[in-house]
């Protein structure tokens, strides 16, 4: 949808008013590798997507924040000193969550009327969740405060809100690529220190392909938290004898050196494929600056493997996806992106066999699966943003 006819609606709701109407945006992201590492102090390479959340707002003259989504056609009216009663609404929870936690975080915020309007498909995998919330935090900070807004600080205010106020025990991952994404770039990002670097995607006649499995995700939150602590009492077998507060500290040589201290063979492999993992990051972004994209879809393969093996987080509509892509000439490297249990992979693709992707993979992955799998060639963009209107 165009602004102006964002713009439209937002009037029909909202009506015609004297502050000025100001726009902004925050992706939804792509993982390249590094997946299931950041809740463990460790390597993650996001990216994000020009596809996202993109909020029209104008100041109020009460201490109300009204909410209007464009797929929802609804309106949610909030008071921003009760924030915490609306905790149980259907819709709004990411965005006053957001609010709550500017308020907490000492930034002015103030009543507005918002107009909300998704491009990234929703329960895929690809944090249309952190778009919204990025888009919240940018827009309502931007209204209220003059400084220009640090985004590394954006992604942990919406991240908290995340954790806090919708219930959701994320990493910093998504909120980050989205806050801080760069076009044609991806980010390194270390999540024990926070150091971050960006990476140029080199992509030549490749391109990035999301595949989408539309398989719901009912039990990806409880199977979620349920890695999150397996990881964490990894960690406790680990520190009986070695001095570390993350499994992000564990480099695969101290891992190999010490795995027999985890009395526990599902542990073993959880702990494994973080350790892994985190090393691959790290070969990635050594290949990819060499140029060798094939090293690169070398480890996307691992990844997938390392996920389905050891963290099992990926089943049969992933694996069909994966299994699938692997077999189209022109595909160098693939895997599961985000928290897994459904959502989508990532794939990369020689420009000439995108067509050919699409229908053979989706053919193959309907005859197996019974779903119709969605194929998008998102391109890499910048994050979080005033779109001038
Ligand atoms: C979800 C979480 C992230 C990260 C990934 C798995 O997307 O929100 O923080 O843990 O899963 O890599």
């Amino acid at each position: 949808m165009k602004i102006e006819e964002l713009l439209k609606i937002f009037k029909e709701v909202y009506g015609e008013g004297k502050e000025p109407i100001r726009c902004f945006f925050s992706s939804g992201r792509v993982n390249l590798i590094g997946e299931h590492t950041d809740y463990n102090g460790g390597y993650v390479f996001p990216a994000a997507l020009n596809v996202g959340t993109t909020v029209l707002v104008r100041k109020r003259n009460d201490k109300k924040i009204c909410l209007y989504a464009t797929d929802l056609k609804e309106l949610v009216e909030a008071d921003i000193d009760k924030i915490d009663e609306y905790k149980n609404i259907r819709w709004g929870n990411y965005q006053l969550g957001v609010v709550k936690e500017l308020k907490e975080a000492g930034y002015e915020v103030g009543g507005l009327d918002m107009l909300f309007h998704d491009t990234v498909p929703h329960g895929a995998g690809l944090s249309s969740s952190a778009a919204i919330e990025c888009a919240t935090g940018i827009a309502v900070y931007s209204l209220f405060n003059s400084k220009p807004i640090d985004k590394v600080e954006l992604s942990f205010i919406c991240q908290r809100a995340e954790n806090r106020f919708v219930g959701v025990n994320c990493g910093i991952m998504d909120q980050f690529a989205s806050s801080l994404g760069k076009k044609d770039h991806a980010i390194f990002l270390n999540t024990r220190t926070m150091e971050y670097r960006y990476v140029p995607l080199k992509l030549g006649d490749y391109k990035i392909v999301i595949s989408n499995t539309n398989k719901k995700r009912s039990l990806a939150e409880s199977k979620y938290n349920e890695r999150r602590s397996q990881c964490e009492r990894g960690l406790e077998f680990l520190k009986r004898k070695l001095n570390i507060s993350c499994l992000g500290e564990l480099d695969v040589e101290t891992f190999e050196k010490y795995k027999n201290l985890i009395d526990d063979e599902i542990i073993l492999k959880r702990v494994r494929h973080v350790v892994y993992e985190d090393d691959r990051v790290l070969k990635s972004i050594d290949v990819l600056q060499k140029g060798d994209l094939e090293g690169f879809g070398k480890l996307m393969i691992q990844s997938h493997i390392s996920l389905r093996d050891d963290y099992e987080v990926t089943g049969f509509e992933l694996d069909t996806l994966f299994d699938e892509a692997l077999k189209v000439e022109g595909v160098i490297g693939s895997r599961m992106t985000g928290a897994g249990f459904g959502g989508c992979t990532v794939s990369i693709v020689h420009k000439d066999a995108i067509e050919e992707f699409a229908r053979k993979v989706g053919e193959n992955y309907h005859a197996k699966t019974g779903l119709v799998a969605d194929f998008y060639t998102f391109e890499i963009d910048d994050g979080a943003r005033e779109i001038e209107i």
